[in-house]
């Protein structure tokens, strides 16, 4: 699984990335040749570890999956399918150091399964039917177990029929505090959604349309933050808030205005950026997460501040913040950062590696199909016929994304992170790694990747429509 060079390194330990949160392999003597993928993993050494911390205790959740009812606006009820009776579901807060432990009952009148997003898990507890695991018939159970490699934010959701069963109500986040949280004021969390609900305000039960097809995915009437309207938190002046937002939207790209608060995005796709950045311009799409950290000004005593989403042309409200006159002292500390996020500013003299065209088609079992280099994927129940892109562990690589549409795809690998290193043929050094990437009509996107786990992990757009209509591939770590 690990390559001798990688195994040497590990005996290198000994530096820590910010806030001493986590073991990192220090910097990689490498052969002495000028190989360029050499030395692009020789500055990739360190910027997280390979391997994950060893751990001192487990953490154990059940988690059921049923259908159920929650309150709606209007003190309406809504039929949802939910995990443990709410939604969003759950939120499974555990420390740097500890191993996890989820044993996920299945209630629902179809087979699931829970995919563990962006987190470094064993492929084998990744949660994708019939790749890693046959799905879990209604009635079952599976246990996962993992020790998380990296704190931050992430989330869970199912993997199986995702454009029914998230929309739905399936999702809940797995925050991984750093092994010595830094003394926020508070820690929240802002799940982003949209439902899609029909005139007797019900969840529209037409799933998988050729309209949301042929757009961007299904995209509802309803936005929600932590399944509500809108979110209100009343704060003190002074206070430092670290808030993690998490898009779990079928299709909804959100792009939130926090130009009116002292915010800044300190990580992204979970892991900590190269340093603190403008919140401007950051867009979340389905499946992205972005930390910040807020403080809350002494001059913002008795205000209100209204956070909007700006992605579509009309401003929809996200938030109202409210600031009492009490002022509190503000926690003193630097901002988290991950000095070590590399620059590879040499990466786009490198080859590619592999090349995924994005594009669509008519046929399949919903009139239109959504490829990869021509395929549509068949996944589901039945594993998937090959043969599929292989990238060798533990080397530098180059993977570029064609979108040869009109359409979205944010673009989600599997087990790994990646970093963007050029938008249609121009070099970028997007500070931070990612495990996300948003493509936009006709866009191509470079990035650079040092696959860390072996095993088959997913490709896919994050928009679920478009995976359930074929836009999924596998790609063989080993
Ligand atoms: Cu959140 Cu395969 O995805
Ligand atoms: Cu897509």
């Amino acid at each position: 699984m690990c390559s001798s060079v990688t195994r040497r390194n590990r005996l290198a330990y000994g530096t820590a990335v910010a806030l001493g949160s986590a073991l990192v392999i220090a910097a990689w003597a490498g052969p002495a040749s000028g190989d360029l993928g050499d030395r692009l993993l020789t500055e990739f050494r360190g910027a997280y570890p390979s391997a994950g911390p060893h751990a001192t205790h487990e953490r154990s959740f059940d988690i059921r999956a049923a259908p159920t009812e929650v309150e709606q606006i209007d003190g309406r009820r809504l039929a949802v399918w939910a995990y443990n009776g709410q939604v969003p579901g759950p939120i499974l807060r555990v420390r740097l150091g500890e191993s996890v432990r989820i044993a996920l009952i299945n209630d629902l009148p179809q087979p699931t399964t829970v995919h563990w997003h962006g987190v470094r898990v064993p492929n084998a507890m990744d949660g994708v039917p019939g790749v890693t695991q046959p799905p879990i018939a209604p009635g079952e159970r599976f246990v996962y177990r993992f020790t998380p490699k990296d704190a931050g934010t992430f989330w869970f959701h199912p993997h199986h029929h995702g454009s029914e069963q998230l929309e739905r109500g399936l999702y809940g986040v797995l925050i991984v505090e750093d092994a010595k949280p830094l003394p926020w004021s508070r820690d929240l969390v802002w799940v982003l959604d949209d439902w899609l609900l029909g005139a007797d305000g019900a969840i529209d039960p037409r799933f998988n349309t050729p309209h949301d097809l042929a757009h961007d995915g299904r995209w509802g009437n309803f936005t929600t933050v932590n399944g509500k309207r809108t979110e209100t938190l009343t704060v003190r002046a002074g206070e430092r808030l670290r808030l993690r937002l998490v898009n779990t939207a079928n299709g909804r790209v959100f792009a939130p205005d926090f130009s009116g608060l002292d915010a800044r995005v300190i990580a992204v796709d979970g892991l900590y950026t190269r340093e603190p950045l403008d919140a401007k311009g950051f867009e979340l799409a389905p499946g992205n997460r972005l930390d910040l950290d807020v403080t809350i000004d002494a001059a913002e005593r008795g205000r209100t501040i209204e956070i909007v989403d700006r992605f579509t042309r009309e401003p929809i409200p996200l938030a109202t913040i409210r600031v009492l006159d009490e002022v509190v002292e503000t926690p003193r500390f630097a901002s988290p950062s991950n000095r070590r996020v590399p620059r590879w500013a040499q990466a786009t003299s490198a080859p590619v590696d592999v090349e995924y065209r994005l594009n669509a088609r008519r046929g399949g079992e919903y009139g239109i199909e959504w490829t990869i280099n021509d395929r549509a994927f068949a996944g589901h129940d039945q594993s998937p016929a090959g043969p599929f892109e292989r990238l060798e562990p533990n080397r530098w690589h180059r993977i570029r994304f064609v979108n040869e549409s009109f359409r979205l795809h944010p673009m989600h690998i599997h087990g790994q992170f990646f970093k963007v290193i050029a938008r249609n043929g121009v070099p970028l050094d997007e500070p931070y790694f990612r495990d996300t990437v948003l493509l936009k009509r006709k866009e191509s996107v470079d990035v650079g990747i040092v696959p860390l786990g072996a095993g088959p992990w997913m490709v896919h757009c994050h928009i679920q429509e478009h995976a359930e209509a074929g836009m999924m591939t596998v790609l063989d770590v080993k």
